[in-house]
């Protein structure tokens, strides 16, 4: 050992200390404290200066071998040492914990005088403005704005959409059931489509309408789903109607909201409550079609699902299916939103960022 340098973490004492080697400790330990700019460093100095393989413990053991005097003089100081470099610890610790809970309440502040930029007296989310535009289009092609429930009963829901109990279409839509009725008949609805079966039901015709609204599911949240969703319904019904006018009502709504620029194409897809059915895309808002991450490089984007009504669907409802035809489709009103705005990630609309809000 040593005794002319201070201790070095590398070199730890074996034996007895010095009255020298206790100053150097001290020394050293003053700095390291003072040195250690937060909290995990602190936790580091104290180990090595005051744990137990730190100088004042290895010393403390090999005071046993010194003489009497030697050893209550060098205890003493040693001692003192101790108690000093504790409490320089404690006080650097009550410093820095100090500083990490400033840091964190500025970063928590929410600053009630702060004047946000909001544009007049507030304005509507996005995606109501959104969900407003769609209405506009419609309303101008003279259909009606229809509202449903959001619960509605496995009736509304899926029997008379053609999805009867263990129908394979349904399990693609884990619901949230609600405890009410016999089990499993009440259900948070899992799409705008029951609305379809209120308006048949009402047996007014032709019908013409949009019935916009939220949905639920129990999906787990990621850049393209949410729980709770926003769907808008289309339905027509009238004496031969054919799939071109589904086909033309299609594009000129997306042309509407998306711009000129936007096709719409039908793709073959099934829906139980419709034959033929299809999935309708657009040309990718992002890449213009030609490719992007958004659009998976396919530059298309899948919006919704249409076809012509089934006739099961009329029937279930009361309406001749020999006298009357029609066509329906469905789609997101928030994909909707996030695609004409160039928004990445669907979770930002609920977030309730107040930047985003005020930005949008
Ligand atoms: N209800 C369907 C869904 O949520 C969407 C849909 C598809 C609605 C086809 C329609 C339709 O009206 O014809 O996945």
């Amino acid at each position: 050992m040593n005794r002319k340098r201070p201790v070095a973490a590398d070199e730890e004492p074996t034996g007895p200390p010095s009255a020298a080697s206790i100053a150097a400790y001290v020394t050293r330990a003053e700095g390291l404290v003072a040195g250690a700019e937060d909290l995990g460093a602190l936790d580091a100095a104290e180990a090595e200066l005051l744990g137990r393989r730190a100088a004042p413990n290895v010393w403390k053991r090999a005071l046993g071998g010194l003489a009497e005097s030697e050893r209550r003089e060098l205890g003493g100081a040693l001692n003192a040492a101790r108690a000093r470099i504790e409490t320089l610890v404690a006080t650097r610790r009550g410093d820095l914990e100090k500083v990490a809970r400033a840091m964190v309440l500025e970063s928590d502040r929410l600053d009630l005088t702060e004047v946000l930029p909001v544009p007049g007296p507030g304005h509507l989310h996005l995606v109501n403005r959104v969900r407003e535009e769609l209405e506009d289009v419609f309303l101008g092609m003279g259909y009606e704005i229809a509202e449903g429930s959001e619960v509605e009963t496995d009736w509304y829901n899926f029997t008379a959409l053609n999805m009867p109990p263990d129908h394979p279409a349904r399990s693609g839509q884990d619901s949230f059931y609600l405890d009410l009725g016999d089990g499993e008949s009440v259900v948070l609805r899992t799409h705008t489509s029951p609305v379809q079966i209120h308006l048949l039901e009402r047996g007014e015709l032709p019908i013409y309408a949009v019935m916009p609204g939220l949905v639920y599911r129990r999906d787990t949240p990621d850049a393209s789903h949410l729980p709770v969703f926003h769907q808008i319904e289309g339905l027509v019904v009238d004496s031969g109607v054919t799939f071109g006018d589904l086909a033309g009502t299609i594009d000129t709504f997306t042309k509407a909201i998306f711009g000129a620029d936007v096709t719409a194409r039908l793709r073959p897809g099934y829906f139980p409550f419709t034959e033929p059915s299809a999935e309708f895309d657009i040309s990718c808002t992002i890449c213009g079609g030609v490719g992007c991450r958004t659009c998976a490089g396919v530059g298309w984007i899948e919006l919704g699902g249409c076809g012509m009504v089934h006739p099961a669907v009329l029937e279930s409802t009361g309406v001749d299916p020999e006298v009357w035809s029609g066509f329906a489709f469905g789609f997101g009103i928030d994909r909707v939103a996030i695609m004409r705005h160039g928004i990445e990630d669907l979770r930002t609309l609920v977030e309730n960022d107040v930047r985003f809000l005020t930005g949008v």
